[in-house]
């Protein structure tokens, strides 16, 4: 059920767009950029529709979730858009009760300590319990198209959405999480069996409804030693990836802090490897495969910084990557809400003006 029976067909209104030839590895017009987390807190016009709704409320409305999607997109230079949503959309509709606490972030309730509550989990199809991801898609594709601007879909990796409905929210050490893996391994890998089939639906939907490429965010994978990572975390990410190439569109796998396992990463055969700032790009370069694209990866604190520190940092960002095709420009990790936004705006300029081709 996880094979798709058609590949998607091309959309011609992004025949020329250097994002989208970045991440096949070919050459661009200039080095193509967006920014994790770009649609937020950081914006007053974001703060505004929010101001009187909820997180959830604002991903289940289509016609918000469009609005916020396409803000940063009529704001800066940023050659592709992110949908609005987030990544631990699919838990409560897998049975977890999640909430996003102003000022701590998100909370489940009944977070998963048992073997029981994982079998207890229900794997359904996104189309029938998520309809509004591929609406949301469906009413923003006019405008981008309009722009050239591509869309990425996106979903959790097994780990890092495991580590959110074990722990039950952000956790620094993931106990609990370890705890599953190590004590109780069958459960565990039916835990991230469950969770990639899911995720591997729900990107599927989201391509076709648009989504011109996909980024599959394992945030927190590089927690891990080498040896948990490919013994209790690949298979499942695998499965998820293999699960959606067969549509055709460029896939990204993202993590921070995962220097280390840049060797495991590369195995995936990803279109494009998001990497953080603690590994600079030629050093993770290094240890991926020939062709394979790289995106990032300037520290998203340096978006606070004064401009000659910035201007700085980003030339040494575009210096480590060395004009080679396939970078695309991003931060690290997502964007935070005391980002200046004009910060924001002079960093698109300047990648785009740097990097043009003449
Ligand atoms: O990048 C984009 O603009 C698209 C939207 C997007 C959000 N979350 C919106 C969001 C994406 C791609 C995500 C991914 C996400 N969500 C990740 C992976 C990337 C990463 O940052 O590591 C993770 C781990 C989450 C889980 C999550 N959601 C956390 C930890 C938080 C709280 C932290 C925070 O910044 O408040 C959220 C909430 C969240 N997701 C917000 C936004 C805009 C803030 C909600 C608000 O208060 O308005």
């Amino acid at each position: 059920p996880m094979r798709p029976s058609v590949k998607v067909e091309p959309n011609p209104a992004l025949a020329d767009s250097a994002f989208l030839k970045a991440a096949r590895g070919e050459k661009a017009a200039h080095t193509p950029l967006w920014f994790m987390r770009q649609a937020g807190r950081y914006m007053p016009e974001y703060r505004a529709i929010r101001a009187d709704r909820s997180m959830l409320e604002c991903i289940r409305t289509p016609e918000l979730a469009a609005e916020i999607t396409l803000q940063p997109i009529r704001a800066f230079e940023v050659d592709a858009a992110i949908l609005f949503n987030d990544i631990l959309t699919p838990l409560p509709v897998m049975g977890l009760d999640l909430d996003f606490v102003k000022g701590a972030g998100p909370r489940i309730s009944n977070p998963l300590r048992s073997t029981r509550a994982v079998d207890l989990l229900s794997v359904p199809a996104a189309r029938e319990v998520m309809p509004y991801t591929a609406e949301a898609i469906r009413l923003l594709k006019p405008e981008l198209d309009a722009r050239g601007i591509p869309l990425i879909g996106f979903v959790g990796a097994p780990f890092t959405l495991a580590s959110y409905a074990i722990e039950g929210g952000g956790s620094r050490n993931y106990e609990y999480t370890k705890q599953m893996m190590y004590a109780e391994p069958a459960a565990w890998f039916r835990l991230m069996d469950k969770l990639a089939t899911v995720q591997a639906d729900y990107l599927g939907e989201q391509i076709k409804a648009g989504a011109a490429a996909v980024q599959i965010f394992d945030s927190w994978a590089g927690a891990l030693s080498r040896y948990d990572y490919q013994t209790f975390v690949w298979p499942a990410t695998q499965r998820l990836i293999e699960a959606v190439k067969p549509y055709g569109v460029p896939v990204i796998y993202f993590g921070t802090d995962t220097g280390h396992l840049l060797g495991d990463i590369a195995r995936y055969e990803t279109d494009v490897v998001g990497v953080d700032w603690r590994t600079p790009l030629d050093t993770a370069w290094a240890q991926l495969n020939k062709g394979q694209a790289i995106q990032g990866n300037l520290d998203p604190l340096l978006l606070a910084a004064p401009w000659r520190e910035l201007r700085h940092q980003v030339d040494r960002v575009l210096d480590e990557a060395a004009g080679r095709p396939g970078h695309i420009f991003n931060i690290g990790h997502g964007i935070l809400p005391t980002t200046p936004m004009d910060n924001v705006r002079r960093v698109a300029e300047y990648v785009h003006e740097r990097t043009q081709q003449v």
